[in-house]
């Protein structure tokens, strides 16, 4: 009997805490609201998770927002809900403020970076912020359309190049700047050049964390090319958020009501994960700030790894010839 009543009145308390420190990290996390009327923000895999509500958040600042998605479908489903739940007419200009277009990105494509990067370029006068977030987890072993191990591929080489090709038009924008959402899982990684694409041996949990460790090295250098230019990069990690990243983690079916109430107690939902990237693709406070990593709006420390100039440098000539920018 009291023993029953001991886990009855720890698991009501333990639920309490749990709603406690939800209503908690729901309210006051929102970061302050700057205008971004004017100005033309693209941001990759803006259909789902933190993307979208990263680019809700930018509309409702009057942002002209682009989002690079693979699938035209997805993408122009979430285009439409975006509108509907933001007020937006579907054309911008007149009493509109904020605009959202769908464009096609397939960063598992070099093609599709190219002919993405080839028609902003042409319709495009300026860019003022590229938000690279789109990425992939933990998939089983695959290749992209040009053979590199899918990880990789995604969340580094392909927005490499992406950025790459954009570079011109953002300095020509300047003060512009670049957003690279990368995680706190770098820490596990490594940059193993004798196996970028994971050839002789593929660890899942490895890939991921390298390629996000690879963001932050990419990040690294390009500040340091970009300096003087007006055009800033900076890293971030968004915390554990309720997304659709983890759709290759198979979560057994009588754990799933367990995880489900786990992750809505301790995950962010999207919009409390993306406030950073918000913050950095418009708050004034970090204008001119750039090579930087930032958690929660704040600048973090990186582990050793993540600061080596001399391996951020290799990484990037690697890079280069790998999306075939050299040849
Ligand atoms: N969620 C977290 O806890 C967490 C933690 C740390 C870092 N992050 C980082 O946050 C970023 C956003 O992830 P999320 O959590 O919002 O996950 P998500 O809901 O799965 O969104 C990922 C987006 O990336 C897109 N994408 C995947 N492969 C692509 C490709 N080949 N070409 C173009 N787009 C592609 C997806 O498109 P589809 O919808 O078409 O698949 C989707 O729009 C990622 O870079 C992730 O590494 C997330
Ligand atoms: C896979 O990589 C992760 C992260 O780097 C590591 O912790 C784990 O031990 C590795 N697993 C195997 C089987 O090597």
């Amino acid at each position: 009997m009291a023993a029953t009543a001991v886990v009855l009145a720890a698991a009501l308390g333990g639920g309490l805490l749990l709603i406690a420190r939800r209503l908690w990290w729901a309210a006051g996390k929102v970061a302050g609201r700057a205008s971004m009327e004017g100005k033309t923000v693209i941001i990759t895999g803006a259909n789902s998770g933190l993307g979208r509500a990263t680019a809700a958040e930018l509309l409702r600042q009057h942002a002209r927002v682009i989002m690079a998605c693979r699938d035209r479908g997805r993408a122009e489903e979430a285009a439409r809900e975006l509108r509907a739940q933001l007020g937006l007419c579907s054309r911008g200009g007149g009493e509109c403020r904020g605009e959202l277009l769908v464009r096609e990105l397939d960063l598992a494509s070099l093609r599709s970076v190219r002919s993405f990067c080839h028609r902003v370029l042409q319709e495009e006068p300026k860019l003022d912020v590229l938000i690279n977030n789109a990425g992939i987890f933990q998939c089983p072993y695959t290749k992209t359309e040009d053979g590199f191990e899918m990880q990789f591929g995604v969340n580094h080489l392909g927005h490499f190049l992406l950025t790459n090709l954009l570079l011109g038009l953002l300095k020509n924008s300047a003060p512009s700047r670049i957003v690279v959402v990368s995680s706190s899982l770098y820490k596990y990684g490594e940059i193993n050049f004798d196996d970028l694409n994971s050839e002789l041996s593929y660890n899942k949990s490895f890939a991921y964390s390298r390629s996000k460790l690879a963001n932050l090295l990419f990040a690294r250098e390009l500040a340091r090319r970009l300096e003087g230019t007006g055009v800033t990069v900076n890293a971030l990690h968004p915390g554990i958020v309720r997304t659709n990243l983890g759709r290759h983690i198979h979560v057994p079916l009588l754990v799933k009501p367990l995880f489900n109430l786990v992750s809505w107690a301790f995950f962010r939902s999207p919009l409390e994960g993306a406030q950073t990237s918000i913050y950095l693709a418009s708050s004034p406070e970090v204008e001119g700030v750039s090579g930087k990593y930032f958690g929660n709006c704040k600048e973090q420390l990186l582990l050793p790894k993540a600061t080596d100039d001399l391996v951020a440098r290799k990484l990037w000539d690697i890079s280069e010839v790998m999306v075939g920018l050299l040849k």
